[in-house]
C-alpha cells in the first residue's frame, strides 16, 4: 500500500495531482503539503493537508514517520523566470530541498519521484527531436539546478539503492491552478485572456517553438512512471516526455477556431525570450515510450478545445 507525500502541492501540478492520486490511491493515502496554508484554496477543505517547508529536514522527517509515508512526489521548486530574479533562493530551494528529500528517502527507505524539465537543455543541445541522452549545458539557474537534481537522484539510486524516478516536463497547460514564474506560462495566460478580453499580448515571440503538454497527460505520466516495472527502466532521472510542440502563432490560430474575434499580438520579454530560445523546439520521447509505455492523449486541437470549455465554465 502506497502512502504518498506531495511537496509543493499548492502549485500548478500539485492541486490536480492530489485529486488525481486520491482517486487512485484513496483520500487518506495522499498527503499534500506546502510551505504555508493558503486559505480559500480548494485543497484546504479536501481532506488532510500539512505545512512543510522542504528546507526543514526535521519537520519533513517527523511528517514522514507520523504519516507512515512510503513515496514522495517532490514538486516544490522555483521555476525558470522567477529563478533568474533570485538565483540564490532558487538554488537553495531546488537543491537543498531535493537533498533533504533524498536523504530522508535513503534513511527511511522511501521512493521518490521528482520532475525535471526541458530547462535542463541549453544552446548547445540539438534543438529538433532532442535525444534522451545529449548535451546538457543550461543557461538558467533553474536548468542548472534541474540537471544537478537529475544527477543527484541518479546517484542516490546507484549508490544507495533509493528508488528515484523522474520525467522532464515540458510547458504544462492547465485550467485549475495557474503556473507561476515559468517561461512557458504564456500558453496558459493566453486562454484566460482569450476568454476574458478576446486578445492577448504574448511575452514569447512568434516562431518560438517549445514542447507542451496538457495537465491530464502530465498526471498520467507521473503515476505511470511511479507504477512502472523497475526492471524495464534503463533511465531513471529523467525521461524526455512531450505531447505537442507549437509556437504562439499556432496556438493563437487554434484558439481562433473557437473564438474567431481573438487577436494575438506581442509584448516580448527579453529575458524570458532568451530562455525560450535556449530550450529545444521538440523532444524525442521514444525512450519513455519504450521503457514504460508513455503515450500522450492530447494534441494541440484537443487540448485547446478542452481548455476553452473548462475555462468558460470556470471564469464565464
Ligand atoms: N514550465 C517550466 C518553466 O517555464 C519549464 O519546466 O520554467
Amino acid at each position: 500500500m502506497k502512502k504518498i507525500l506531495i511537496t509543493g502541492a499548492l502549485g500548478q501540478i500539485g492541486t490536480d495531482l492530489t485529486r488525481y492520486m486520491r482517486d487512485i490511491y484513496g483520500e487518506d493515502n495522499v498527503l499534500p503539503s506546502s510551505r504555508k496554508r493558503k486559505e480559500g484554496h480548494p485543497l484546504m477543505d479536501e481532506g488532510e493537508f500539512v505545512t512543510l517547508d522542504v528546507l526543514n529536514y526535521e519537520v519533513m522527517e517527523k511528517i514522514i514517520i507520523e504519516h507512515e509515508i512510503t513515496h514522495i512526489v517532490h514538486l516544490a521548486a522555483i521555476l525558470s523566470g522567477t529563478g533568474e530574479k533570485n538565483p540564490q533562493v532558487a538554488w537553495d530551494i531546488n537543491m537543498n530541498g531535493l537533498y533533504n528529500v533524498l536523504e530522508i528517502a535513503r534513511i527511511h527507505g522511501l521512493s521518490v519521484l521528482v520532475p525535471s524539465s526541458i530547462a535542463v537543455f541549453g544552446e548547445s543541445t540539438p534543438k529538433e527531436r532532442t535525444p534522451q541522452d545529449t548535451v546538457m549545458r543550461p543557461s538558467t539557474i533553474y536548468g542548472v539546478s534541474k540537471v544537478s537534481g537529475e544527477l543527484l537522484a541518479d546517484y542516490y539510486h546507484s549508490k544507495f539503492g533509493v528508488d528515484t524516478r523522474g520525467v522532464r516536463f515540458p510547458g504544462l497547460i492547465s485550467s485549475d491552478a495557474l503556473p507561476g514564474g515559468g517561461t512557458t506560462d504564456y500558453a496558459v495566460h493566453i486562454f484566460y485572456e482569450a476568454i476574458k478580453n478576446k486578445r492577448y499580448a504574448s511575452f514569447i515571440d512568434k516562431g518560438t517553438f517549445m514542447d507542451m503538454m496538457y495537465m491530464p497527460d502530465a498526471l498520467k505520466a507521473i503515476v505511470q512512471l511511479m507504477e512502472a516495472d523497475e526492471s524495464k527502466l534503463k533511465h531513471r532521472n529523467a525521461f524526455n516526455i512531450s505531447a505537442m510542440s507549437f509556437d504562439p502563432e499556432m496556438l493563437g490560430e487554434e484558439i481562433k477556431k473557437h473564438i474567431p474575434e481573438f487577436e494575438l499580438d506581442y509584448d516580448v520579454d527579453e529575458e524570458l525570450q532568451g530562455i525560450a530560445n535556449s530550450w529545444p523546439n521538440s523532444l524525442d520521447d521514444s525512450e519513455a515510450k519504450a521503457q514504460w509505455g508513455w503515450e500522450p492523449e492530447y494534441d494541440l486541437a484537443s487540448m485547446t478545445k478542452d481548455m476553452l470549455e473548462k475555462l468558460k465554465n470556470k471564469i464565464g
